[in-house]
């Protein structure tokens, strides 16, 4: 049986461009992970969206004088052309604002009221009587109650981490032009996180064996030290979901208790997509290996609300959720839970933090209008901030690119295969593998260990170790070439040449699928050099939708059926096509040029 995995990657906000630290923490490794379970064949969905609601799209669409929807769309148009340049192979990329997101989270909200999870409170939130409306999370900054912090946003404080209560805050001020603020009473649904604390702890403990330390230890050492609290999942906000209750009209469900049902919600609007509207039962009722790559200030949010969420709609949710989209009747399930949450650090910019409003920071558009995806995808991966916090310095990038990139992989690639087409006519040496020497049989052996080694890196998530063991084996190829020197064996016996030729190729056939998920741009053209009839890969497009909020666009992907994980059995005797450089040597201008940029 095939098996499903479900690689979930963290909702990036319709308020910001998405920069390399974003890249690295979260979209290129979910993507290279969704890449190699899909060469192993398997059921992959790969999904995401636009967090389109909460303020933090609002005060954006404030600032700029724009509605809500024309600042969203704007963002996640961007986010769509960023990750077709970078090959971010999401199955289904489209955003919070969509009916069926709209259906899904509020059929989670009435699963969690009706299993007893949820209670209404009262409490003082800001309002301004100017502008006569409440300001919610971010609206209003001040000096965070609990680390002195200045310049904590009311809900939340990113210098201790700690969720606040807006009216604690010290010396509160709104972020608009609102004047002055009172506190006044308000009534919110709350999510009784208390009551699901143990379930939780119990769903953390289970995965000790795979998730990583950093993430574990926070997750159990939070419900540790305070337990888990309940939370507001309602805002006084007028973008984003209605609370499905009447009477709450003018209220919203909270951004970040919307924005994780993304993670259920896309493959299901997938599924209608497609055609097959219970697809999606595959990675939510069935057994799956979800994987969550988020950055590590998202952590809580994905070991402990959403499992809690999840959980807590227990086996309510098909039956409410197809009762309210109008579907057929459907048979209480309960929803998979994830698997791994393999949440990443943080990646500086030349030393200091990334910072938008300082201009400290490399956009991924930008950086793709001067250099390859792959070249950007091998840094970004060399330099991933899997266990610690890395550092992006251009210096690096171009040390790394031209050492190891170009010189020890794509060098070799080209190298051979050029001896090979000019000596050969085009054509694989025809060889009988039955003759293949002893050290031919060693290389070959070793490459293919690889798919051994590497794979199981993956399968553990350990992504920057699995590339550097796919660059070992390359260097253990260029040691077979200085040994074997095809090009000296040439002019003393051609039938040795074409075996030690034969050998490389193979083994650099085998590579590119080693290294494709990493590198898929240069390994589909190296594929297509051998002349192979399936690539590996398949297509990206945009998807126009159409629904009762309007029409949206969404990101899609067209994959390739079949196992394509294992060694090269190349053919003899094969044409193949006139092979080309894969990669560009940088010029050591670049650093100066790219470090006057910022700042
Ligand atoms: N929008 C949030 C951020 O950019 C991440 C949301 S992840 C989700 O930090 F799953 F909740 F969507
Ligand atoms: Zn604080």
């Amino acid at each position: 049986m095939t098996e499903n995995i479900l690689i979930s990657i963290a909702w990036p906000y319709a308020n910001a461009e998405i920069h390399v630290g974003n890249i690295t923490g979260s979209h290129l490794p979910g993507d290279i992970i969704a890449r190699y379970h899909r060469l192993k064949g398997r059921n992959v969905a790969m999904v995401s969206g636009t967090d389109s609601h909460g303020t933090p799209v609002t005060l954006r669409a404030e600032s700029e004088g724009l509605t809500n929807e024309e600042v969203y769309k704007r963002f996640h148009d961007g986010f769509l052309e960023l990750f077709q340049g970078m090959g971010i192979t999401y199955d289904m990329f489209t955003t919070t604002h969509t009916e069926n997101h709209f259906n899904v989270s509020q059929s989670i909200f009435l699963a969690l009221k009706e299993n007893g999870h949820l209670y209404t409170k009262k409490s003082m939130q800001w309002y301004s009587p100017n502008a006569k409306r409440f300001l919610p999370d971010r609206y209003v900054e001040g000096t965070c109650y609990i680390c002195g912090t200045e310049g904590a946003r009311s809900d939340q404080c990113d210098a201790c981490g700690n969720v606040l209560e807006p009216a604690k805050l010290i010396d509160p001020k709104a972020k608009t032009g609102d004047g002055s603020l009172e506190l006044r009473e308000t009534e919110h649904f709350y999510l009784d996180l208390s009551k699901l604390e143990p379930t939780v702890a119990n769903f953390l403990r289970e995965r000790s064996g795979h998730m990583r330390d950093t993430v574990l230890g926070e997750s159990l050492g939070k419900i540790e030290a305070e337990g888990l609290l309940p939370r507001p999942i309602t805002r006084d906000l007028d973008w984003g979901i209605p609370v499905p209750v009447e009477g709450w009209d003018g209220k919203c469900l909270y951004v970040w208790f919307e924005a994780v049902i993304g993670y259920l919600s896309s493959p299901i609007e997938m599924s209608k997509v497609i055609g097959q509207p219970d697809a999606w039962k595959a990675w939510w009722t069935q057994e799956a290996r979800q994987f969550y790559f988020i950055g590590k200030d998202n952590i809580f949010f994905h070991t402990s609300l959403w499992p809690a969420q999840l959980m807590g709609a227990g086996d309510k949710f098909p039956p409410i959720f197809s009762e309210m989209s109008g579907l057929p009747k459907a048979e209480p399930q309960k929803l998979t839970l994830p698997h791994d949450v393999p949440a990443n650090q943080f990646m500086n910019l030349e030393g200091k933090k990334i910072s938008g409003s300082r201009n400290w920071a490399v956009y991924g558009r930008d950086a793709l209008s001067r250099y390859d995806a792959d070249a950007l995808r091998y840094y970004l991966t060399v330099n991933m901030p899997e266990s610690k916090d890395s550092d992006w310095d251009w210096a690096e990038f171009v040390a790394h690119n031209n050492n190891e990139l170009v010189a020890n992989w794509g060098n070799l690639a080209n190298r051979v295969l050029s001896f090979c087409y000019k000596h050969w006519e085009g054509k694989i040496p025809a060889v009988d593998v039955e003759t293949l020497r002893p050290k031919d049989l060693e290389l070959l052996a070793i490459i293919d260990a690889g798919f051994g080694s590497v794979g199981d890196l993956l399968e553990a998530v350990k992504i920057r170790g699995a590339l550097n063991e796919a660059m070992r084996l390359a260097t253990e190829v260029n040691k077979y070439l200085d040994t074997s020197a095809p090009w000296k064996e040439l002019k003393v016996d051609r039938d040795e040449a074409a075996k030690s030729v034969y050998t490389a190729l193979r083994a650099i056939d085998s590579l590119k699928t080693i290294f494709a998920p990493f590198l898929p741009f240069t390994s589909e053209a190296l594929n297509k050099t051998f002349a192979h009839e399936t690539p590996l890969f398949g297509e990206q497009f945009v998807e126009t939708i159409e629904d009762a909020l309007g029409t949206h666009t969404a990101l899609r992907y067209k994959g390739v059926d079949g196992e394509q994980w294992k060694a090269s059995e190349l053919k003899p005797s094969a044409a193949f096509n006139q092979p080309s450089p894969l990669f560009k040597k940088l010029d050591k201008e670049v650093v100066e040029e790219e470090r006057a940029r910022l700042g």
